[in-house]
């Protein structure tokens, strides 16, 4: 349904008692002006026809009515329009059709002087017409005077209108400096958050090398407990990193997917493995096939730096061995991460993926249970899925699998848990 005009320009009836009373347009006036309506047959087709010649020998008006069909419309409007003009009936309704001449006519950008231009061929036609009628004469001096009016009144209302026009694109303008500036402080404040993560990146990866340091050079020298709490730092230091380095890769581009060489992951987490493993015998093999996948690197990183690091932590042999390895099944990579560890028994393979589930051995060395669960959901995110086999005393076997083509979009989780995305 279309709103009503008047609502919208607020018309009510004061509104139009007051306008009638300031142009004087009284009851009997309207009254008087409706005895016209007898007429209108009469006069009403000739003046349509002069009323359109003219604006089709006028270009300014003539390209508004190139389309046939438009133009006979017009004409039957037209003659409605007239017909209610000479109708004595100046209501509510009467007003509502001239608002919406006015806006029909600005959305197809006809301006007002042309309206107004138009609207003389009718005072000009009729006049005189209704005048003999009524058996008189308007002089050809208040024809020429009713011209030089609707002239004035065009080039009046054609200032006001540009005075409109200019106000609103000095409002425009002020509106786009005011953005332009909030788009340059807020680069400004970008490049700020940029600098400040860069110092904080080096100055965290400082601690971190001088904690591995300490571990490596000093480690069988210093006691268990403040070995630990070097391990805890470095491990804080490595966390707080990989948040910095996420909003440091652009906040659009966090998360996001590009290709990945794993070869260069599992480089960067074996770059790590002397602090998980620190009095720990262990062989990490790593790939010997260079694969390239479509990923987000900072949450893949994690992944496998998840799984090495839980291997390293829970093996209970004098030489441990993990081992990393690939193929392909179908449209999908298989990635593995075995080791010779305890194992897990059958009985909790099943919830060692769900938030906050703990091992018992992982309580007593203070985990939280969410690496695990973390994995699945950064793979699922991924469009993969992960699993593990295991044989209690001999080792485990954690797969997952991601798909080979890249995927437009990561799928959105729409599970319970969605909101501990959040915490990664
Ligand atoms: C006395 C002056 C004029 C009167 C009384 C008048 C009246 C009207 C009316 C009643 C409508 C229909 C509005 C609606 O859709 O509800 C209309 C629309 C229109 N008028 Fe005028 N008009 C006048 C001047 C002009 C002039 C000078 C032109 C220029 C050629 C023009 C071109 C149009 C066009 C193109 C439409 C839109 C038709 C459509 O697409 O629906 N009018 N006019």
């Amino acid at each position: 349904m279309t709103a009503s005009l008047v609502d919208k320009y607020g018309i009510d009836e004061k509104v139009r008692e007051e306008r009638k009373a300031f142009l004087s347009l009284t009851h009997t006036d309207e009254k008087t002006a409706g005895e016209l309506l007898r007429w209108f047959a009469q006069i009403a087709p000739q003046m349509i026809d002069d009323f359109y010649q003219h604006l089709q020998s006028h270009p300014n008006t003539a390209q508004f009515l190139k389309e046939p069909k438009l133009f006979e419309r017009l004409k039957r409007e037209q003659l409605r329009y007239f017909e209610e003009l000479v109708s004595g009936e100046y209501g509510q309704d009467y007003f509502e059709r001239r608002l919406r001449v006015g806006e029909r006519h600005q959305q197809i950008g006809l301006e007002p002087r042309w309206y107004l231009g138009a609207y003389n061929l009718y005072i000009q036609f009729c006049f005189p017409e209704f005048a003999r009628r009524l058996g008189a004469e308007v002089p050809p001096e208040l024809m020429a005077l009713l011209k030089v009016i609707l002239l004035d009144i065009s080039l009046t209302l054609e200032a006001y209108f540009a005075a409109s026009t200019e106000q609103l694109q000095h409002r425009n303008d002020e509106l786009e400096r005011a953005l332009h500036m909030y788009f340059e402080t807020e680069l400004k404040a970008q490049q700020y958050a940029k600098l400040a993560g860069h110092e904080i990146r080096s100055s965290l990866n400082a601690i971190a090398h001088a904690c591995e340091e300490v571990v490596v050079d000093f480690g069988d020298k210093i006691p268990t407990e403040a070995l630990e709490t070097l391990k805890d730092a470095n491990d804080r230091c490595w966390q707080v990193m990989r948040v910095v380095e996420r909003i440091l890769s652009q906040p659009e581009q966090a998360g996001m997917s590009t290709w990945v060489s794993v070869n260069e992951l599992l480089e960067e987490v074996s770059g790590r493995l002397n602090l998980y493993s620190v009095d720990k015998d262990v062989e990490l093999i790593l790939l010997d096939e260079p694969i390239r996948i479509w990923a987000d690197p900072v949450s893949l990183r994690e992944v496998f730096a998840n799984l090495v690091s839980n291997a390293v932590r829970h093996l209970d042999k004098p030489n441990g061995r993990i081992a990393v390895e690939h193929r392909f099944s179908g449209k999908l990579h298989i990635f593995c991460v075995s080791d010779n560890g305890p194992g897990i028994p059958p009985d909790l393979q099943d919830r060692i993926f769900q938030p906050f589930f703990l091992a018992p051995s992982s309580k007593e060395r203070g985990g939280k249970g969410l690496g695990l669960y973390f994995v699945r959901r950064i793979i699922e995110q991924h469009g993969g899925t992960v699993w593990i086999e295991s044989v209690t005393g001999q080792g485990s076997r954690f797969s997952f699998s991601l798909p080979v083509e890249p995927l437009l979009s990561l799928p959105i989780d729409e599970s319970d848990d969605a909101d501990d995305s959040t915490s990664r």
